[in-house]
């Protein structure tokens, strides 16, 4: 999964990090508008349930109360009546008082991880990240070139406290993980925020994937619990949030947002400045409206429904096309399904090309590993297509398996 971008000859080289790179997410960002092709590659919610009709009454609304000012440049920091609704929400999630000097509005949550890179990675620097861990963000802090150990979630080991001491930050993805659709339980997650109150480094929860609890209740985010067990004055922990409208409402909007304690937020805005000047005020004015008419939460139950059955229908045609070489838990929510191979010797880089012969595609597991060396897994997406579309995917997934293996170098083909 390497990508050598290389510049014209006889001109100046690309930068060197430019060649460590992998070009995956923009090869399914194309998959998924080809329409001979089914995709189980993206992260995208289901097309056909995004509101058109009801965001484009909230444009109208958001034009007409904000008029001009929704056409400038805004504040690096974000529409301040944003702020102050996002604030209100975190407020009541976590039963304490944040404000909007804790909340920076961003060009979605990848805005938010690219500023974290900017404001805090210098080359070499430690970050300690769940494992498999969110390509984006790999992407994101690759031109930092930092240094990478796995978090590991039972939080054990002297090697794990000192790991965090020298980290400048921990990354993780505790709700339905990208890639692996894990839920974090309470009590890990619990356990590494005594570690890292007591490292004295930060913690960077992304948190995508909240809205989309298919099967039970996620219970609070570490963010929530922290600020509630700490309800006096501002806050001033180490947790850094990251939320999104991107999987809950839609994407393009890209209206994503950090909560932190006042310090940080200040820093991430005075990143921000030299990357966008200010998000969209357009669309920063649009979500304020579809947040509060209450249009927003009542949305949700319904991507529910329809994600829990699409991830019933991969499972179930798995079971049937793909159990023989690969195995995997359901997961509770988001938007994937990590299948792990039964044998180490299933090369997902290698299985991922013939999969392309037979128009189907997934992530395979190498990009999401910091050194590109986990080869025996894949992500499978099951909200973006329907029902019908995904048990074809998985069909065409199976023809591929079968290929691959027949074509092995010592087997007959
Ligand atoms: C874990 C994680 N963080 C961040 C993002 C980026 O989201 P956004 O669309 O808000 O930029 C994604 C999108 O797939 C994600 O899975």
């Amino acid at each position: 999964m390497s990508f050598q971008k290389q510049s014209p000859k006889a001109r100046p080289a690309f930068a060197r990090w430019m060649s460590s790179g992998n070009d995956i997410t923009q090869q399914f960002l194309s998959i998924g508008g080809r329409p001979d092709m089914v995709s189980l590659a993206g992260g995208l919610p289901a097309a056909e349930l995004y509101p058109v009709a009801e965001i484009a009454q909230a444009s109208e609304r958001a034009l007409a109360r904000f008029g001009s000012v929704a056409l400038e440049y805004g504040p690096c920091e974000g529409l301040p009546a944003l702020r102050e609704a996002i604030a209100a929400r975190i407020s009541a999630s976590a039963g304490r008082r944040f404000g909007p000097e804790n909340v920076l509005l961003t060009t979605g949550a990848m805005q938010g991880l690219d500023l974290l890179g900017k404001a805090l990675i210098d080359p070499g620097d430690l970050i300690v990240a769940q494992f498999p861990t969110y390509l984006g963000a790999l992407d994101a802090w690759r031109p930092r070139q930092p240094r990478y150990e796995k978090l590991d979630w039972s939080c054990e080991g002297q090697g794990f406290e000192a790991a965090l001491r020298q980290a400048k930050f921990v990354y993780a993805v505790p709700n339905y993980s990208n890639p692996t659709g894990v839920l974090v339980p309470q009590q890990q997650r619990a356990a590494l925020l005594d570690k890292v109150l007591a490292a004295g480094t930060w913690l960077v929860e992304d948190d995508p994937y909240l809205p989309l609890q298919l099967d039970g209740e996620a219970g609070p985010s570490i963010l929530a619990a922290h600020a509630a067990s700490h309800p006096e004055g501002p806050y001033d922990g180490p947790v850094v949030y990251l939320g999104t409208l991107s999987k809950s409402l839609v994407p393009g909007l890209r209206v994503g947002w950090v909560v932190a304690e006042a310090g940080m937020i200040a820093t991430l805005a005075l990143a921000k400045q030299s990357t966008d000047l200010s998000s969209s005020m357009l669309t920063q004015a649009v979500a304020l409206e579809l947040i509060e008419g209450g249009f927003k939460a009542g949305h949700i139950p319904q991507i529910v429904a329809t994600y829990r059955d699409r991830r019933d229908a991969l499972c179930a045609a798995a079971s049937q096309h793909l159990a023989e070489w690969f195995s995997w838990e359901i997961p509770p929510g988001g938007m994937f399904v990590w299948m792990k191979a039964r044998s180490p010797e299933i090369d997902t880089n290698a299985l991922y090309a013939f999969a392309l012969e037979e128009k189907v595609a997934f992530v395979p597991s190498s990009v999401f590993d910091p050194d590109g060396g986990l080869t025996d897994a894949m992500r499978v997406n099951f909200t973006r297509s329907s029902p019908e579309v995904i048990v074809e995917g998985v069909r065409r997934l199976e023809r591929a398996v079968r290929r691959y293996l027949a074509a092995r170098p010592g087997r007959a083909a």
